[in-house]
């Protein structure tokens, strides 16, 4: 069962109060989501952690971030690492009680597997304009006897975060209210509001998602 928002806030206070002097990681999914945000657009980081993405879409696209995340201790940490000069606005924000408008492109990553994805995806597409585009990297569950080869490669690629026991420890606690969907489910809850979303699956349990909202 999906756990509160309030449980996943009080996870994530306590990852962020762990993560000092970790250095920033951006995995290779969202890595692949930068390179497709067009230069200098207004971008929404929808559970932007510590920021580590939007820094990126900042400094590398020019973009102009703003970027919300449910745990207020996650949001002082992204604010702390983020000089001024980026520009980034920062606020401590459930999606799900928002209704965001006027990005040129919705960005998430790591982060759905934690809300109600149809309906999440749902606002984030009212946030774009015409046109815009919306990008997500997220987790999937892979299940069953046929999975067990690429779950064996997954294990030996899976993208290791560096930290202390007490970091490793909130990580387990974390786990344990997550439930991460399987990718047929992903791609049901997708389609159902975004026609036409290209979802691709990577290895280490990621997917990505792109779609732009059409013009009319
Ligand atoms: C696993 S972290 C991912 C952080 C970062 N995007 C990354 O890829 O490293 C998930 C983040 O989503 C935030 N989050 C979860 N539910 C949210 C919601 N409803 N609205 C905004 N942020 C949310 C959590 O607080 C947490 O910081």
């Amino acid at each position: 069962m999906r756990a509160s928002a309030h449980v996943i806030s009080a996870d994530f206070d306590r990852i962020a109060a762990c993560s000092g002097g970790i250095p920033d990681v951006l995995e290779r999914a969202a890595q692949r989501l930068v390179a497709a945000v067009p230069l200098r657009s207004r971008v929404l980081d929808v559970g932007c952690g510590t920021g580590a993405l939007a820094r990126e879409l900042a400094a590398k696209r020019g973009a102009k971030v703003t970027a919300i995340d449910l745990s207020p201790r996650m949001v002082d940490v992204a604010r702390l690492r983020s000089p001024a000069s980026l520009g980034i606005e920062y606020a401590v924000a459930d999606l799900m009680e928002l209704s965001p408008t006027g990005f040129d492109v919705v960005i998430s990553t790591n982060t759905l597997h934690h809300l109600p994805l149809a309906d999440a995806a749902a606002r984030m597409a009212a946030a774009l304009v015409p046109g815009g585009m919306m990008l997500i990297a997220d987790l999937f569950s892979a299940r069953g006897p046929l999975e067990l080869p690429y779950n064996a490669i997954s294990w030996l690629a899976r993208p290791r975060r560096p930290g202390s026991r007490e970091l490793a420890a909130a990580w387990d606690a974390h786990w344990q209210h997550d439930d991460i969907p399987t990718l047929p489910h992903v791609r049901r809850a997708l389609r159902a509001v975004l026609p036409g979303v290209s979802i691709r699956r990577h290895i280490s349990w990621r997917y990505t998602a792109c779609w732009k909202r059409p013009l009319r």
